[in-house]
């Protein structure tokens, strides 16, 4: 494995491409889905071996409700089996487990299975795994700034006080790092409302392989390229 000089201490994916992955075998979009599930263990098991602290994964974005009603409710259910299933090999490898997103629109037995998932992890720092279902960088902000403009209201905070530090701590992602690198699969080259805020300054990779295809091997290349890169932030480099 290469050395890397500069760690990817957070990394987030995009896991694309499980329906065209369905598709080119003749089968349902749904069979991708779950062949794409089935990849999250491994890179989860990577991530200490390369230093990566933080894997931020988005599942279900706000506009992915947009689908057929089977498509959606076959990945709600993926959700729940998906918590049912990991949830003892999670606790026992120390990873903790969060959610960020929208908890409103999703039904009470998958956001209980989500509750139960974060509090039966919460002790653990091996990695922190970090879920996105239905989450949407705009509809994060607005929230945010929904729950800011609240404070003001109550007079908690005074508008004056309001800066970029504090409204990240109004995100759902306030106990996170912001993203050193941005995996996309499946060849997109587009972000599609991930982490909108946070990844003002990350680096991105967008790459063909489709997500239920994507090994650790690749994973590990990404990151340890991701180390050979030169990050300014909008400086220059003395
Ligand atoms: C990503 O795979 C998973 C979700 C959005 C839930 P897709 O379902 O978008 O797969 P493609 O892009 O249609 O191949
Ligand atoms: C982004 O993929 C959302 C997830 C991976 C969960 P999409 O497949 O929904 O994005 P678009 O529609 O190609 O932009
Ligand atoms: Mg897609």
């Amino acid at each position: 494995m290469a050395s890397t000089s500069k760690k990817a201490g957070h990394v987030a994916i995009i896991m694309d491409g499980n329906g065209r992955w369905a598709q080119m075998r003749g089968r349902p979009r749904l069979m991708g889905h779950h062949a794409g599930a089935k990849r999250i263990r491994e890179i989860v098991e990577t991530c200490p071996d390369v230093g990566v602290k933080h894997l931020t994964i988005f599942a279900f974005s706000t506009e992915n409700w947009k689908r057929t009603q089977t498509e959606v409710a076959g990945l709600m259910r993926l959700f729940k089996r998906y918590i049912r299933r990991e949830m003892q090999d999670l606790v026992d490898r120390g990873v903790r487990v969060r959610f960020i997103g929208d908890r409103v629109r999703l039904e009470d037995s998958l956001v209980a299975l989500m509750d139960e998932l974060e509090l039966a992890t919460a002790d653990n720092s091996r990695v922190h795994l970090t879920i996105a279902i239905n989450y949407g960088g705009r509809d994060e902000v607005t929230r945010a700034a929904k729950r800011l403009a609240f404070d003001v209201e109550q007079g908690k905070l005074s508008h004056s006080d309001v800066n970029a530090e504090v409204l990240a701590r109004y995100l759902d992602t306030h106990f996170l790092p912001d993203p050193d690198l941005v995996i996309r699969t499946s060849g997109e080259a587009r972000i599609s409302n991930f982490l909108l805020w946070q990844s003002a300054y990350a680096e991105y990779e967008f790459i063909d392989t489709l997500w239920p295809d994507f090994t650790s091997e690749e994973f590990i290349n990404l990151v340890s390229k991701f180390g050979t890169r030169e990050r300014r932030f909008g400086g220059v480099l003395v």
